[in-house]
């Protein structure tokens, strides 16, 4: 078992990749990533990444890339690694030219490097019995926060000063005073046995694993409506939940020092939580599940 990178195609140990400086994503963050999840060597909501990581790549202008053949790099890289519960990395930039805010005319080579690790799921277990604790923190990020690009800084000093704070997460609210996401989850909050969240758009990223989520309340028979809280309501809220890869799903008992509902992970997180796993667990018995 062994973290592998396949770097522009070559597989090599991760260590071993190298990217050259005049590389856009280096110089500019001017790359599109996507993070899947892992189970027995198998990439979940693998469609749906893809699909997200299609629209990334648009949004921002690249030339057209063969994500098939994407596709059977990571299949490769996965297969050499020999990790089975894990996350494969994905990252694209516009390639290496000499430094100019504008895109390189003719097009160059795109940078394309996956990294295959293992992921140990035990810490994030161990939280979702107890539920965790979060920061607030004001939202600086761009203004199209619905393309997955690697311009990360923002997240990055939001999540840190959560850590610090000794939090998993920190809730991010915009200027106007409104919740948008966490840094590196989505984030659902129940009020009056109904599940809601930031409805999309260009302020929070569209979340695979909110999308599955929101298929899979349908079953659940819990209402769901798309909808814009302030801190203080949603601090208020009966239950607030985060989603995302790989944090799956984690209940939230407290934000900044205010306790939500009674301290305790809440039903409805328990009955999301099932249910995915059971989605996850028929998925991967190749019964019906969620449509791949
Ligand atoms: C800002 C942000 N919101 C939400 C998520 C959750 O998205 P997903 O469920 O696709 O992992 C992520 C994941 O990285 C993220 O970075």
């Amino acid at each position: 078992m062994q973290v592998l990178a396949c770097l522009n195609g070559e597989t090599m140990p991760v260590e071993q990749a190298r990217v050259p400086v005049w590389d856009r994503g280096f110089l500019f963050g001017d790359s599109v990533y996507e993070v899947f999840r892992m189970y027995r060597g198998r990439c979940w909501l693998e469609r749906e990444h893809f699909a997200r990581l299609r629209r990334s790549l648009k949004e921002l202008d690249f030339p057209p890339y063969d994500l098939d053949a994407l596709a059977e790099r990571i299949a490769r890289t996965i297969a050499a690694s020999r990790i089975h519960e894990g996350t494969v990395y994905v990252q694209i930039t516009r390639g290496v030219a000499p430094r100019s805010h504008t895109f390189p005319d003719p097009p160059v080579s795109p940078t394309e490097l996956i990294v295959v690790r293992p992921y140990d799921d035990g810490p994030t277990e161990r939280l979702r019995a107890t539920g965790v604790k979060v920061i607030s923190h004001p939202d600086l990020r761009w203004k199209r926060c619905d393309i997955k690009s690697t311009n990360l800084l923002a997240n990055c000093l939001a999540l840190e000063t959560a850590h610090r704070a000794g939090c998993y997460e920190a809730i991010l609210v915009d200027a106007a005073g409104f919740v948008t996401e966490a840094t590196h989850t989505s984030v659902l909050w129940a009020r009056q046995g109904r599940l809601e969240a930031t409805p999309e758009g260009p302020v929070i990223l569209p979340g695979m694993t909110r999308h599955l989520i929101l298929r899979l309340v349908e079953a659940l028979e819990i209402p769901f409506v798309g909808s814009h809280v302030t801190l203080p309501e949603l601090k208020a809220a009966d239950e607030v939940i985060l989603v995302g890869t790989t944090s799956e799903v984690v209940p939230i008992v407290q934000i900044d020092d205010v306790l939500i509902g009674s301290g305790n992970p809440g039903p409805i997180a328990r009955r999301l939580w099932n249910a995915y796993r059971q989605d996850v667990e028929r998925w991967l018995a190749g019964a019906a599940g969620t449509p791949q």
